[in-house]
């Protein structure tokens, strides 16, 4: 059975206290209300995953991620933080390569690798996103393209280190937008990468990486995607913002 995971990714938002109480509210609301087969994570700013870390109750399945990190170890990279950093206060989830990280910082296939390796070299878990434009997919090249960003930056890995990646699907113009892909439009793709994995590996391999879709999922349409056959759980950006509508979405799972 691949892992559920519903990863909320709160991108630039909240003050600390504001970050203190939505953090409190999912926890709370996780515990009581969504199964613990369901992984959380709650994607923070740097500033707060230490102070969100000491509000979950250890050894559950809720946990705080990070939302990036940099492709070297240490040195002179003013403002970064590195891998080793994240390790030492405990955090395990990372998400790399998200689009807004791709266009505005100009993070390629190459470097995407990179942080991939030094996260797995120090036991974290990377979420990998991919994605592709409206301009690609209106020029039907999607799914070429989403194969070839997971080529670039997770195809060097032996399937030992692959297993440990999770992927999030999330075309860039459905993220933000309000415009979601439609499920079988997330299921087309991922399938594809399902089966770009088993042919780079094996189907063994392939059926074991939980495969996140992103891009406008709502506690109104999440059940519609959860309930496809590759679609193993979301990368959540607006609707982390309300626990309530975290939460609902945590809870779509199909019985
Ligand atoms: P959204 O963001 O849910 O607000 O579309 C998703 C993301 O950027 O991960």
């Amino acid at each position: 059975m691949r892992k559920k995971i519903i990863a909320g990714n709160w991108k630039m938002n909240k003050t600390q206290e504001e970050a203190m109480v939505l953090a409190s509210e999912v926890i709370h609301m996780a515990q009581d209300e969504v199964d613990s087969s369901v992984i959380l994570v709650m994607g923070t700013p740097f500033i707060y995953l230490q102070a969100v870390k000491k509000l979950i109750p250890a050894g559950g399945h809720i946990f705080v991620g990070a939302q990036n990190c940099h492709s070297e170890v240490s040195g002179a990279f003013t403002g970064e933080v590195s891998v080793p950093m994240l390790r030492s206060v405990g955090i395990e989830y990372v998400i790399v390569g998200h689009s807004e990280r791709r266009e505005y910082f100009k993070e390629d296939n190459a470097q995407l690798a990179k942080k991939v390796d030094l996260l797995i070299g120090y036991g974290m878990t990377p979420l990998f996103c991919c994605g592709e434009s409206l301009e690609i997919r209106k020029a039907g090249n999607h799914l070429d393209f989403v194969k070839n960003q997971l080529t670039e930056s997770l195809f060097h890995l032996s399937a030992q280190d692959f297993e440990k990646i999770v992927i999030a699907y999330e075309p860039i113009w459905a993220i933000g937008t309000g415009e979601t892909a439609t499920s079988a439009q997330a299921q087309e793709m991922h399938q594809t990468l399902r089966k770009h994995i088993a042919h780079q590996y094996t189907q063994t391999v392939a059926d074991k990486i939980s495969i996140l879709y992103g891009g406008s999922m709502k506690p109104n349409n999440a059940s519609e995607l959860l309930a496809e056959a590759d679609v193993d759980g979301g990368l959540i950006g607006g609707a982390s913002l309300i626990a309530r509508d975290f939460i609902d979405i945590a809870k779509s799972y199909p019985a």
